[in-house]
């Protein structure tokens, strides 16, 4: 902690040498994007030859990062909880909490579809799935193929 200009960002690069140099591992998030930062880690990645293992993830210019999928890893239960963790919750009403609790059970089932079909899914996917018979019938029959 300190203000600006104190040397944070300064002190966290060479904590994160020692650490790459080391071959261990690190997670650096950084609220204020600094790109010179992003290509000093960059350099430390490629000079200790651990150029990929290096992830970036910049929401504000996605073009030029790396991607994650927050649903693609967990169980079953713990994914379809994670995405209803993000639609408000339905508190003191009880017919959005019925909805609410239908959703969160065929999510479930077609998580636990889409992984025993080995199957990689994105939102987008799930979206379709909890709108299209045709589409569930289709995972339907490759998940009991598989
Ligand atoms: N130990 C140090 N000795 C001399 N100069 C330093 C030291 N640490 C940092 N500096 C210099 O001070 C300036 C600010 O450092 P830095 O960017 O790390 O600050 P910061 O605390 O991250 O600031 P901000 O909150 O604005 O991000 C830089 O020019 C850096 O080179
Ligand atoms: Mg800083």
């Amino acid at each position: 902690m300190g203000q600006s200009g104190v040397g944070k960002t300064t002190l966290g690069e060479y904590i994160l040498w020692q650490q790459t140099a080391r071959g261990r591992g690190w997670l650096f998030i950084d609220a204020k994007i600094d790109r010179d930062t992003r290509d000093h880690l960059a350099y430390m990645a490629k000079v200790t030859g651990r150029e990929d293992e290096l992830y970036i993830i910049d929401v504000s210019d996605p073009d030029n990062a790396n991607t994650y999928n927050p649903v693609l890893h967990g169980d079953p239960d713990e994914v379809a909880s994670r995405l209803m963790n993000l639609i408000p919750s339905a508190e003191n009403n009880p017919g959005a909490d019925h909805y609410r609790q239908s959703a969160n059970h065929a999510l479930t089932v077609i998580i636990a579809a889409l992984q025993a079909s080995g199957q990689l899914y994105h939102f987008g996917d799930l979206s379709i799935l909890l709108q299209s018979d045709r589409a569930l019938e289709n995972l339907e029959n490759d998940s009991s193929r598989a």
